[in-house]
């Protein structure tokens, strides 16, 4: 039996040097280790053996079949060498190709120039503040001190649901009263972003559907020092430091005094163009003191709270920012022009 497992391992050894390749390789397993292998054979005799022999042809069956096995791992992982090494020769890889581009997507010029708003008013203090933008006629004008056949809703004239008194908001102004209402005695120091909606003749200038970006700052002592002192820092952050601003007097029924700032042409430096119409500036938001009666129908006593607000349009600014001529290039879905930005 002894003899029978040394011809065993020298006829195994032998014919693996004729295993040249990874099929023939698994024919030599299954020929010398496998069920049916002369060597498994052996282990299945065992039990006929002599009680003395078991120990001596065991110990020597199960050295032969752990030499073949690490012969058979060696061989396995040298042939797999060699195909890799094959494979490098035969299949070169031109590594310094240039690859072929992925398009990228990219956001939305509106988005973006919301998220700088965003970024800024949030470094001043302003969390943003979500609203609706199907709205009740007493939010979107009553509440803000525009009472019906006031000559003021002319100028917000928007598209009306059939249930009345409901309708789409014609600026983000309404959810100063929804925040108001929400932290109120608390101070409230936030922006409020979104969609708004006008029944408008669309042209180059005028949209019926835009953003918005309104806020709002209720607490005590609030000045109009601190509304020019936060609307100037926020228009040398957007717009760069050397930036000039002007606020001009003006009106709306919500804020008392009311103004809106202008920013020194960038185009022309202030000298005078056809983009700020010969005058040097260009208007970019509407703002003001928070009237009292707001203040009130927010939930302020406005002998002991103060606020200013402001409301400005984010396409309107990166139109200023990028230079972009006709509005409805926005929502125009035209590949040309978003890929620009
Ligand atoms: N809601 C105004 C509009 O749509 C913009 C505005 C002006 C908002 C003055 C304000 C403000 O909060 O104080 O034209």
């Amino acid at each position: 039996m002894l003899e029978e497992l040394e011809r065993i391992q020298t006829a195994g050894l032998a014919d693996l040097e004729q295993a040249t390749s990874e099929p023939l390789l698994e024919q030599w397993r299954v020929a010398h280790l496998g069920r049916s292998a002369p060597l498994m054979q052996v282990f299945d005799k065992f039990g006929s053996l002599a009680k003395e022999a078991r120990p001596v042809i065991g110990k020597r069956a199960n050295e032969v079949k752990r030499l073949l096995e690490a012969r058979l791992a060696e061989r396995a992982s040298a042939l797999h060498e060699q195909a890799l090494v094959r494979a490098l020769q035969s299949e070169t890889l031109d590594v310094s190709l240039p690859g072929r581009p992925s398009q990228q997507g990219r956001l939305h010029p509106t988005t973006q120039t919301l998220r700088r708003i965003y970024e800024i008013f949030a470094e001043m203090g302003f969390q943003v503040y979500r609203s609706r933008e199907i709205e009740s006629d007493e939010y979107n004008f009553e509440l803000l001190n525009i009472p019906a056949h006031h000559p003021a809703r002319d100028m917000w004239d928007t598209f009306h649901t059939q249930t009345p008194g409901v309708l789409l908001r014609t600026h983000t102004s309404p959810g100063q009263i929804h925040s108001m209402r929400e932290h109120a005695p608390n101070p409230v120091r936030v922006i409020l972003p979104g969609m708004c909606f006008r029944y408008e003749q669309i042209s180059a200038r005028k949209e019926i559907q835009f953003n918005q970006v309104e806020g709002l700052a209720v607490g005590h002592e609030i000045t109009f020092g601190d509304l020019k002192g936060t609307l100037t820092d926020f228009a040398r952050r957007m717009f760069g430091d050397s930036v000039r601003t002007r606020f001009r007097a003006s009106h709306f029924p919500f804020t008392e005094p009311s103004a809106e700032m202008d920013v020194e042409c960038f185009i022309c430096g202030g000298k005078g163009c056809n983009v700020c119409s010969h005058t040097g500036w260009l208007e970019i938001l509407g703002c003001g003191m928070v009237h009292p009666v707001v203040l009130q129908n927010g939930g302020y006593d406005p002998a002991k709270f103060t606020g200013f607000a402001f409301g400005m349009g984010p396409e309107r600014i990166a139109m200023l920012r990028h230079r972009i001529e006709d509005i409805r290039y926005f929502w125009s879905n035209d590949l040309r022009f978003l890929e620009q930005f």
